[in-house]
């Protein structure tokens, strides 16, 4: 099986008498409430599926992180995963209860450091951009106070109101994956129903590969994407009809999504090697938003590491559409049709806009079903 990234699988799951004397130790304890990406990083980072993580970052990793793509140490890691104090003030060397925002206890944080990081400095090196219009700057913009550093332990699972049991910890896949059989297996993150595109990069990747991972991400996105429930029933019902059953294991990815382009693509690519994926699609426009990054950018960042830093192997893929020529999906490497005209590419906004008409949007770019349950969730959100 695949090494974890770094070298080791971590679990920060505090049980047992471990657990018992955490909650004692920390019964007078201050408490942070954690906001949404707060919650689902403190859960990556106790299910191992952040390896070699076991906290928030301090000063010294998140410096080398933003200005090298790398943790202090050398090893790559792409992006911050910071705690942020919302102004409060606490004791180093003590302990910090973590709830969520109903004020239910999560895990604590032993504080080894509290440190101020510039907004600018880590948005420029880690989006790219500092402009404020960017989703992930507008979350930096948005976090009060000095960051909080050091290990933590989960001493309860956050509440997730649906998709339980799609939920597995990268030593659940690992043993799914081993249990099925499959020496190779390709992960596929997407934060939209699957279309046909991603359809046809899927499989595409399933020719050469034994399994593949239908990994969506469900933590925070932005308002207009698509809720990570309606897009669940999306997936379970294109998996019935359209896919080989025992090729294809669906489960979730709960983080949150930075909207990081080029560099969050490789931080996808590392957290899937955790859960024992050994392939991963990077199709157009990578966990991209707006104009920020080119359409291939994550694709050409990866050529920056060697491939043992990676340890997961990129499977790259053209901006893909239907070809009325041949009648099939197809990319510029393997098209038939030579005129735009005859090359169906649709746009999200367009295919929001037909869904929200109550309009099936052609077959070309959407399964019938898929397309149906979109309809149903709009319809019925547009009459709340
Ligand atoms: S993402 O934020 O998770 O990257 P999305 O769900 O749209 O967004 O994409 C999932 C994966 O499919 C990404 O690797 C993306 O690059 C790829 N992808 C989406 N649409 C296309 C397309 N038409 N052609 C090629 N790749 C695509």
């Amino acid at each position: 099986m695949i090494p974890a990234h770094g070298g080791r699988l971590i679990n920060r799951i505090a049980q047992g008498e471990q657990r018992e004397e955490l909650l004692a130790a920390a019964k007078n304890a201050p408490s942070l409430t954690l906001n949404a990406r707060e919650v689902s990083d403190l859960e990556m980072i106790a299910i191992g599926a952040m390896s070699p993580l076991e906290g928030f970052m301090g000063s010294a990793d998140l410096d080398s992180v933003v200005k090298n793509c790398r943790l202090a140490n050398g090893v790559v890691w792409p992006l911050p995963v910071t705690l942020s104090s919302k102004g409060g003030s606490f004791a180093a060397g003590g302990l910090i209860k973590l709830e969520d925002e109903s004020g239910a206890l999560l895990g604590v944080l032993q504080l080894e450091e509290t440190y101020a990081y510039d907004k600018d400095t880590e948005a420029q090196g880690a989006l790219g951009t500092t402009d404020d219009k960017h989703p992930g700057k507008q979350y930096l913009n948005g976090l009060e106070g000095d960051y909080l550093a050091g290990p933590v332990w989960l001493l309860e699972m956050p509440k997730h109101a649906f998709a339980n049991d799609y939920r597995l910890t990268p030593r659940e896949t690992r043993v799914l994956f081993k249990h099925k059989g499959w020496k190779t297996v390709v992960a596929f993150q997407t934060r939209n129903p699957i279309h046909r595109a991603h359809e046809y990069l899927t499989k595409c990747a399933l020719e050469i590969v034994d399994g593949l991972l239908i990994h969506p991400l469900v933590g925070e996105t932005k308002s207009d994407d698509i809720p990570a429930e309606v897009r669940m029933k999306c997936y379970t019902t294109l998996l019935d009809g359209y896919y080989p059953k025992d090729r294809v294991a669906l489960a979730v990815y709960p983080q949150a999504m930075r909207y990081a382009g080029p560099r969050e693509a490789i931080f996808h690519a590392l957290l899937r090697k955790n859960y024992g994926c050994t392939h991963f699609i990077v199709g157009r426009d990578h966990a991209g938003v707006g104009d920020y990054y080119g359409t291939y950018d994550a694709q050409e960042i990866f050529g920056q590491f060697t491939t043992e830093e990676i340890g997961i192997t990129p499977l790259m893929f053209e901006h893909s559409f239907w070809d009325k020529v041949a009648g099939a999906m197809a990319s510029n490497k393997t098209a038939a049709a030579t005129k735009p005209e005859d090359k169906v590419f649709l746009s999200g906004t367009k295919v929001r806009e037909m869904l929200s008409n109550g309009e099936r949007p052609p077959v070309e770019f959407t399964r019938p079903e898929v397309a149906d349950i979109l309809i149903d969730s709009m319809a019925s959100k547009a009459s709340v």
